[in-house]
C-alpha cells in the first residue's frame, strides 16, 4: 500500500508518493504565481492549487495501480485567508500568511481588544499575517465581498474540501488563525464576536491524523484514484514537516529552512510565552508546540541570488566564500524582507545590509545574508531558552537545508548540533505518515513519526567558530533596535 502526501508551499504544491516502511518512493512538484499586488500584499489564487493537484496527483500515479493508493494528507502553509461564497466559489484571491496589510486591524486587536484578552481567549496575539486580522481588513476594505462569506478556511482545508466536499480543519493549522482557544481546542465565541465571524462560517476540527472523508466522486475520476480512498485532517506545514523529523512529545526542535524559516519546539502539555514572541500552537500529534516564525529565510536567498544577482547558481555564489571568511564577516543583513513575525512582530521592519566598504565582494554580501536568516533564526531561539527550555540539538529541514554551507553557519550560530533527516521534504512527508495513521498502518502519531526517523547527517559546531558567531550576533542583535523608529517612519511615509 501506498499513501500520498501533499505540502501546499508558497511557491509550488509537492506530491510525494510514500510506502509503508516510509520510503519515498516518487516525488512531483507543480509550481503556481504567487502575487504582490500592492507592496506588503501576498496573495495566490485557490484554484490554482487544486489545478496543482489535478495535475500532479495523476503525474505522480502514472504507471502505478491507483488501487494500491490507500490513503492522502495534506499538510500546508499557515494562516491565509480562503473565504467562500453561497456557491461555494471564491469570493476573492487568498490573502497569504506573510502578507503584512493588516498592520492597523492587528493593532486595533493588540491595543484595543488588548493583548491580555487575547492571550486568554486564543493563547495568542495577533500578528499581521494570522487569519483573524485578514477578516477585520476584508470587513472594512471589502464590505461587499464579506458580506457574501459563507466560509472560511485555510489553505490546505480548501484543497480537503474539494478533495472530500467536508468542511474541517485540525488543531495545529486552526491555531493560526487566532479564533481557537488552543489549549482546550475549541473556537473562541468572544474572538468569533469580536472579529465578527459567524459560527457557521467556521469549520468542523480535527485531529490531524483523524479522517475525514473520502474522494468525492468527481474528485476521484479527475485525479484517477478510487473513491475509496481516506483524506485525514492533515496539517499546517510546520506540524507536519515536525511529525517528518520525529518532532513529537515533550522538548524535541525542528528549524525549518523554508521560504519561511520556523523554529518548531514540542511539549505535551499547553504552554504559553509570557510574552507572546512565539506562538502557542496545538501539534499535529495531539501535544502542543512553542512556534518562531520568520517571514523570510531561504526567500532571501532566492530574492538575493535571482533577483538581485540575476545567477541561478547557488552553488558556485556560495563555494566562492572562503571558509576562514566564517565568523568574521563586516558584512551584516537583516533578512526583514517582508517585516518580521518572531520575535519583533514589526510589520515596517525592512531588509538592510550594513557595514560595507570599497573592499566588500559580492561573496561577503551573500555571506551576509546567509548569516542574517541564521542570526534571525537565533532570536527565536533565544527566547525559547529565556523561557527555560532547554535546547541541545535539533533536526533541520527545508530547501535551505540541502545547502552544507548555510547548515555549518546555522549549527555554529546556534552552538548545537544539527541532524539531518533523510527525507528533508518535511511537510508533505510528515502529511504521509498522518495518513498512514488515518488509516490504521500505525498507532498513533508519535509511533509513525518515530518509527520512520532516519537522521543521515550532523551537523557539529565548532567551538573555536561558535565562539566567533557569539561575538557576531551580538552585533547583529544591535542593529533592529537602532533601525526600528527609522523603519517606522518610512513605512507612514
Ligand atoms: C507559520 C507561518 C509559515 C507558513 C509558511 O506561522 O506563517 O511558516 O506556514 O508556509
Amino acid at each position: 500500500m501506498v499513501y500520498i502526501g501533499v505540502d501546499l508551499g508558497t511557491s509550488a504544491c509537492k506530491f510525494l508518493l510514500v510506502d509503508e516502511t516510509g520510503r519515498v518512493c516518487r516525488q512531483v512538484t507543480q509550481e503556481y504565481p504567487l502575487r504582490f499586488p500592492h507592496p506588503g500584499w501576498s496573495e495566490q489564487d485557490p484554484g490554482d492549487w487544486w489545478s496543482a493537484c489535478l495535475a500532479g496527483i495523476p503525474r505522480l500515479l502514472e504507471g502505478l495501480d491507483p488501487a494500491t493508493v490507500q490513503g492522502i494528507g495534506v499538510g500546508g502553509q499557515m494562516h491565509g485567508l480562503v473565504a467562500l461564497d453561497a456557491a461555494d466559489r471564491v469570493v476573492r484571491p487568498a490573502i497569504l500568511w506573510n502578507d503584512s496589510r493588516t498592520a492597523a486591524q492587528t493593532d486595533y486587536l493588540n491595543e484595543t481588544i488588548g493583548r491580555d484578552l487575547l492571550s486568554r481567549c486564543t493563547g495568542n496575539i495577533a500578528f499581521a499575517g494570522f487569519t483573524a486580522p485578514k477578516l477585520l481588513w476584508m470587513r472594512e476594505n471589502e464590505p461587499e465581498l464579506y458580506a457574501s462569506i459563507r466560509r472560511i478556511m485555510l489553505p490546505k482545508d480548501y484543497l480537503v474540501y474539494r478533495l472530500t466536499g467536508v468542511h474541517a480543519t485540525d488543531y495545529s493549522d486552526a491555531s493560526g488563525m487566532l479564533l481557537l482557544d488552543v489549549e482546550h481546542k475549541c473556537w473562541s465565541r468572544r474572538m468569533c464576536e469580536i472579529c465578527g465571524v459567524q459560527p457557521e462560517w467556521l469549520a468542523a476540527l480535527y485531529e490531524s491524523w483523524q479522517p475525514v472523508g473520502t474522494l468525492l466522486p468527481e474528485a476521484a475520476r479527475a485525479l484517477g484514484l478510487p473513491g475509496t480512498v481516506t483524506v485525514c485532517a492533515g496539517a499546517g506545514d510546520n506540524a507536519a514537516a515536525a511529525i517528518g523529523t520525529g518532532t513529537v512529545g515533550e522538548g524535541r526542535c525542528n528549524i525549518s529552512l523554508g521560504t519561511s524559516g520556523t523554529v518548531f519546539i514540542s511539549s505535551d502539555t499547553f504552554r504559553v510565552d509570557p510574552n507572546n514572541a512565539l506562538h502557542a500552537f496545538a501539534h499535529a500529534d495531539g501535544g502542543f508546540h512553542l512556534m518562531g516564525c520568520m517571514l523570510s529565510a531561504a526567500s532571501c536567498n532566492k530574492w538575493w541570488m535571482e533577483d538581485i544577482l540575476q545567477d541561478s547558481d547557488y552553488a558556485a555564489a556560495q563555494a566562492a566564500i572562503r571558509p576562514e571568511k566564517l565568523g568574521r564577516n563586516h558584512v551584516y543583513y537583516l533578512p526583514y524582507l517582508m517585516g518580521e513575525r518572531s520575535p519583533i512582530n514589526d510589520v515596517n521592519a525592512r531588509a538592510t545590509f550594513l557595514g560595507m566598504t570599497m573592499d566588500t565582494t559580492r561573496a561577503d554580501m551573500t555571506q551576509a545574508m546567509l548569516e542574517g536568516v541564521a542570526f534571525a533564526l537565533r532570536d527565536s531561539i533565544e527566547v525559547a531558552r529565556s523561557l527555560g527550555l532547554a535546547i541541545p540539538r535539533s533536526t533541520l529541514c527545508g530547501g535551505g537545508s540541502k545547502s552544507p554551507l548555510w547548515r555549518t553557519i546555522l549549527a555554529n550560530v546556534l552552538g548545537i548540533p544539527l541532524d539531518l533527516p533523510v527525507t528533508e521534504q518535511g511537510p508533505g512527508y510528515g502529511a504521509a505518515l498522518l495518513a498512514m495513521v488515518a488509516c490504521g498502518r500505525y498507532a498513533d502519531v508519535a509511533e509513525v513519526s518515530r518509527a520512520m526517523l532516519k537522521i543521515r547527517e550532523t551537523v557539529e559546531p565548532d567551538p573555536a567558530l561558535t565562539a566567533l558567531y557569539e561575538a557576531r550576533y551580538a552585533e547583529f542583535r544591535q542593529i533592529y533596535p537602532a533601525c526600528k523608529d527609522l523603519f517606522a517612519r518610512l513605512g507612514r511615509a
